[in-house]
């Protein structure tokens, strides 16, 4: 039987968090007013920029303390003096540690740039409570009052390819840094990144539907009762992708298992770091890495504007200012010039003098092409799935589905066979998603499991059934019984209906037996018969 799991209508704000790994944000809105989605939306004003997320970037001082966040941690970090950088370390990147992790070691230690670390939940629980005393402040600024802690209710994204162990890793920090009350579980949603985007780009176009005659009949028939949709958010550090049916205008039903890969955004930014230590020499880099981390932090603070103004085709040269220290670096460790080392190769295309290295359009855009290719490589497998021959819309979302060569890519594979829609705010959609799943959370009705569970349990030995090569057979009171054996709850791709309850019955393998131990197991395996195969975990 089917229950909805969330059915505590006593709040007043959905509030949103969404640590991402490289940029995070909040956002939230009233019960009643859900579509009047606030948040912060000028980061880094007072560093000249202004944006709807920070960077992902953690400064904490030597008694490791919360010295700053986002744009300010990284403005702080740079204005440190030599003397001073001994004190501070900066933490960035360290979502990507707890990506596809099966089992999550509570005490696994985040690094910083200067390799000094931290535990992982350290940082992650700072990180929440910092985005979380940002979101109340806000909340209080524009409305000139604050709302009772045990009436908001907190959803915090993360990937769907995430681990159960590293979503309970996110839920303990949730719990570290005061998101949830003790006695209120259900006051903290754990959602999936690319599930909540997709609910608003459906939401969003069926809304424009009624709002607007302007919109092409191409974009409004994109989403209608019955269609299918995968939904691609390509982030930083993950893509990460879900299939969805409409069932109706209340509610979705997952139809294919999440999955991933790791070419998010950021192996654009490793591919420029190869490239460059090919141009200037290993030893160059990783000596500014270790003994100038500022100037590396900037090298690659500026690699990430540039890397968004690239378009899919142009004659542009690129122009990426380097720091002074690698001129000097460049000649300690090799008694060369910086200039020398790069234009003496002759490689096409490549250029250094003092104050920049230029490099053409068609070698930046090589360094995509891994990614780009892992991501579509990716999708190609996935859209072969018997499962997804209906899917009739391909929902781009994530930062870098604003890449015009990923966009291009990923049209130039599907487009012929599905629509291919890219939202002007794909950056945003996982946040704006979050705040409306926080407001619906019963939105998804059913979804499908991305691993097999079940109970450790012994049966009568039959050798038919249990077979002579796999007999792990234990007489108990004179009889022979099969142990171990995987007694299956839920079954890998099978679907599961929010709320629902699966009864199943133990009976003890002895007379003298008065109790029972339950040990659960899950695997990624969907054919699996003992708990002591390859792969099945405790
Ligand atoms: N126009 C663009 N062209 C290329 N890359 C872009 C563009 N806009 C954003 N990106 C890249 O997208 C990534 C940021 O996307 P997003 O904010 O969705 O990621 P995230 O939430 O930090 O990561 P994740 O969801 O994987 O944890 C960065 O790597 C950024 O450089
Ligand atoms: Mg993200």
């Amino acid at each position: 039987m089917a229950s909805s799991l969330y059915e505590d209508d006593d709040y007043e704000l959905s509030a949103a968090l969404d640590i991402g790994t490289t940029f995070s944000g909040y956002a939230y809105s009233f019960k009643g007013h859900e579509r009047d989605i606030e948040g912060c939306k000028n980061w880094g004003a007072n560093m000249s920029v202004s944006n709807h997320k920070t960077p992902t970037a953690v400064l904490v001082n030597k008694d490791g303390k919360l010295e700053a966040f986002g744009y300010e941690a990284q403005e702080r970090y740079k204005s440190l003096e030599e003397d001073e950088i001994q004190m501070y370390s900066l933490y960035e990147r360290f979502k990507m540690q707890l990506e596809l992790t099966e089992k999550m070691n509570r005490d696994s230690l985040s690094m910083a740039s200067d390799q000094s670390s931290l535990p992982l939940m350290d940082i992650f629980t700072m990180t929440i409570r910092y985005l979380k005393d940002h979101l109340l402040e806000s909340v209080n600024k524009s409305h000139g009052r604050s709302v009772d802690s045990k009436k908001i209710r907190w959803v915090i994204t993360v990937p769907a390819i995430w681990s159960d162990a590293a979503k309970q890793f996110m839920r303990e920090a949730a719990s570290k840094a005061g998101v949830r009350d003790i006695n209120r579980p259900m006051q903290l949603i754990i959602a999936l990144e690319p599930e909540v985007a997709g609910l608003y780009v459906v939401s969003k176009y069926q809304t424009r539907f009624v709002q607007t005659s302007r919109i092409s009949k191409r974009e409004t028939d994109a989403f209608r009762l019955g269609d299918e949709y995968v939904v691609m958010d390509c982030g930083g550090g993950t893509i990460d992708t879900t299939c969805y049916k409409i069932k109706s205008n209340q509610t979705l039903e997952q139809t294919y298992e999440a999955t991933g890969n790791s070419f998010g955004g950021t192996k654009v930014d490793d591919a420029f770091v190869e490239f460059l230590s090919q141009i200037v020499g290993l030893d160059v880099v990783s000596t500014i890495r270790q003994e100038s981390p500022v100037d590396w932090l900037q090298l690659m603070i500026t690699f990430d504007h540039k890397k968004k103004t690239i378009q899919n085709k142009g004659s542009d040269r690129l122009n990426i200012e380097i720091p002074y220290c690698m001129h000097e670096i460049a000649w300690e460790v090799t008694e060369r010039k910086l200039t020398d080392i790069v234009n003496n190769q002759r490689i096409p295309g490549v250029r250094c003098n003092k104050r920049m290295l230029t490099i053409d359009h068609d070698i930046i855009q090589d360094l995509f092409r891994k990614p780009v290719q892992g991501i579509v490589d990716h999708m190609r497998k996935l859209m072969r799935s018997p499962k997804l021959k209906n899917v009739s819309v391909i929902l781009m979302v994530g930062g870098f589905s604003e890449s015009p060569i990923l966009q291009v890519a990923v049209k130039e594979a599907f487009g012929r066979k599905v629509k291919v829609l890219i939202p002007d705010d794909a950056s945003m959609c996982v946040l704006y998603g979050a705040v409306a799943f926080g407001h619906n959370p019963n939105i998804v009705t059913s979804r499908i499991a991305r691993m097999t569970y079940g109970d450790r349990i012994c049966e009568t030995y039959d050798p038919r059934k249990h077979g002579e090569g796999k007999r792990r057979v234990q007489v108990i009171d004179k009889i022979a019984r099969q142990t171990k054996i995987l007694g299956i709850y839920v079954k890998r791709g099978e679907a599961i209906k929010v709320g629902q309850v699966k009864e199943f019955t133990s009976v003890p393998a002895s007379v003298s037996q008065t109790g029972i131990d339950h040990y659960l197991y899950c695997t990624e395996k969907s054919d699996v018969e003992y708990v002591d195969e390859e792969g099945v975990e405790q």
